[in-house]
């Protein structure tokens, strides 16, 4: 009997043992890759999971980088504020400090020119009356300033660095304004380098004592519950607006997630009727824009 049973099993033994063996190996192989890191256990601290979604994280980490000027004596916080749904578009405030807007302004100054608008057939430059305001470009990387700002709108945006045209100063003054209108393109010479736009960012370099709203006349919703509106100028009523403070930053989008055009993006900058408007545009494209 025990002769046969030893006959009928006999690789138990050996089985077993490589078992043991290969748990072993799996145990130590788990404990390797937690103190590596590569593993972890459900954490109970909730702080710590949840922080990864929690936009004032975002501002956080972006507010404190290294290459900036003016952040140790500007204490004012970063935070994200969502003003619309139809078009997409949100406000960082205090994205820039004070000193990060007069160094864009001085940087600017001396190469104001008259602004232009795209022509959708020719794909140049012409004069036109719509946009009265006076604008230079900063190019992209120029220098450790300007990379930290790329850098902090790429954070706030989700879209590479690479994706975006050089920096746009304007400069308006009383009565100057710019027509309402789009920023994604309608014809197929201006999409050849880095294709169709894909969202703006508007940062205010300066206050502006009246006027000189963005203004959104086709977003859905009640324009009129702005905590401003009292402060709105004629033109600033027609539509839902944005007051210009100096450091915020305005982010739209003119594509819809589905990757067509959207239409409420549509928008302009109010008449300046008192004191004179400095802002920065970054257009952002949908794949990378060579310079
Ligand atoms: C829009 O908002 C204003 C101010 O909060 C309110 O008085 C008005 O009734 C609202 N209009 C609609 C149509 O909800």
């Amino acid at each position: 009997m025990a002769k046969g049973r030893h006959s009928r099993y006999p690789p138990r033994k050996s089985s077993s043992w490589t078992m043991l063996i290969f748990s072993m190996f799996l145990v130590l192989l788990f404990v390797v890759l937690f103190i590596l890191g590569i593993v972890s256990l459900p954490s109970s601290n909730p702080s710590k999971s949840h922080r990864g979604h929690d936009l004032s994280s975002i501002a956080h980490t972006s507010v404190h980088r290294d290459n900036s000027i003016g952040r140790n004596e500007d204490k004012s916080e970063g935070w994200v504020e969502v003003i619309s749904w139809e078009p997409r578009a949100f406000i960082y405030h205090n994205f820039l400090s004070k000193e990060e807007c007069e160094y864009l302004i001085e940087l600017a100054k001396p190469h104001m020119q008259h602004s232009t608008v795209v022509d959708s057939e020719t794909g140049k430059s012409k004069d036109s009356r719509v946009r009265t305001s006076s604008g230079t470009f900063l190019a992209r990387g120029r220098d450790r300033i300007i990379r930290g700002i790329e850098r902090q709108i790429a954070d706030f945006t989700f879209i590479p660095v690479e994706h975006g045209e050089g920096l746009q100063i304007l400069h308006y003054e009383v009565g100057q304004k710019y027509e309402p209108h789009y920023d994604y393109f309608q014809d197929d010479f201006n999409t050849k380098n880095g294709g169709q736009r894909i969202a703006t960012v508007l940062m205010y370099l300066s206050d502006v004592e009246e006027g000189g709203e963005t203004i959104f006349p086709s977003a859905k919703g009640n324009f009129t519950a702005v905590p401003y509106w009292n402060e709105l100028s004629e033109c600033g009523k027609g539509g839902l607006s944005v007051k210009p403070k100096i450091g915020d930053a305005l982010l739209f989008w003119s594509m819809k997630p589905d990757a067509t055009s959207d239409s409420s993006s549509l928008h302009g900058g109010c008449p300046v009727i008192k004191g004179n408007k400095w802002s920065s545009t970054k257009w952002l494209r949908v794949n990378e824009y060579k310079v």
